[in-house]
């Protein structure tokens, strides 16, 4: 595996390997990886001939009082899960790199960042969109995998590349859990033994709205309280939004004639760690 960290040296490895018949394939990832990570590198290596994995943890898509300075970064270890994942080529720039001096430009998709997530984090997807565009401009890749658990960030990232004709395919590889269900996440590791224990309520939540619309429930306010309910089972969570929505305006639906996205955003009362999951409801698997 090639690690490279000058933005020039990626763009000039990238050609020389497309101009060389090879099909490019990008993760980005913010590093502490995990096998959530891993699994979108197995999908790009399914896709492609040359699998690059960025590693960035990206300042503009954090708030102000958010945890930009404390989020994970193990990169030595992040090295060695990319190579043995079969990863080609693993970029790493500084931020002065990915920014310079004297920036002016992001990039902000209007509308469907503003609900969910956006309500609460307002800046975070112009943050994302800004950082994925330049990932794009610098890769150029033929394809690009995401993760299903950021569903919002998914949508948003597919209406940028259709907005502004980016010649890239984004594929959204599915949510990895633990064994009790818990959505991996790099931010798992802030959660205190307490909140570690309930976290899975959530996603066991999430299951029981889908067990009563597989029993042909369709109101969105009684898959809602399912998923608020078991929730509701430890103090130690706190809800930020259940929602309902269409998977690509992500508008709230009252009552679902196909499929939709039920999401769900907690805080975790102890440690004050974000959590987010979802799952697709009448989604053709
Ligand atoms: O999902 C993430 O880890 C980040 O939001 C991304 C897409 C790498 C952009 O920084």
């Amino acid at each position: 595996m090639k690690i490279v960290t000058s933005v020039v040296e990626m763009i000039d490895l990238a050609r020389t390997c497309r101009s060389g018949g090879s099909i490019l394939a990008l993760v980005p990832t913010m590093g502490a990886l995990h096998r959530g990570h891993l699994s979108l590198l197995s999908i790009a290596g399914e896709h492609a001939d040359c699998t690059v994995m960025s590693v960035f943890v990206n300042p503009t898509q954090f708030g102000p009082d958010e945890d930009y300075l404390k989020y994970p970064r193990t990169f030595d270890a992040d090295c060695r899960a990319a190579e043995s994942a079969g990863c080609d080529i693993l970029f790493a720039p500084p931020v002065e790199e990915m920014y310079p001096p004297g920036h002016r430009t992001s990039v902000s998709v209007s509308g469907i960042t503003e609900r969910l997530c956006g309500a609460s984090r307002p800046t975070h997807f112009r943050g994302v969109t800004t950082v994925v565009l330049k990932l794009f401009n610098i890769v150029n890749p033929h394809v690009a995998i995401f993760g299903a658990k950021d569903a919002q960030q998914a949508t948003v990232i597919k209406r940028m590349v259709v907005d502004l004709h980016c010649p890239t395919r984004v594929i959204v590889g599915p949510i990895v859990r633990e064994d009790d269900g818990l959505a991996l996440s790099s931010r798992n590791g802030y959660l205190t033994p307490a909140e570690r224990a309930v976290a899975p309520l959530i996603h066991r939540g999430l299951g029981n709205a889908e067990a009563l619309f597989a029993g042909g429930e369709r109101h969105a306010d009684v898959l809602r309280d399912a998923v608020r309910n078991e929730c509701a089972q430890s103090e130690l969570i706190d809800p930020e939004y259940v929602e309902i929505v269409d998977q690509l305006t992500l508008e709230p639906l009252s009552l679902i004639t196909s499929s939709a996205l039920l999401a769900i955003a907690c805080r975790m009362k102890e440690s004050a760690t974000r959590l987010i999951d979802n799952t697709l409801l009448g989604a053709v698997p």
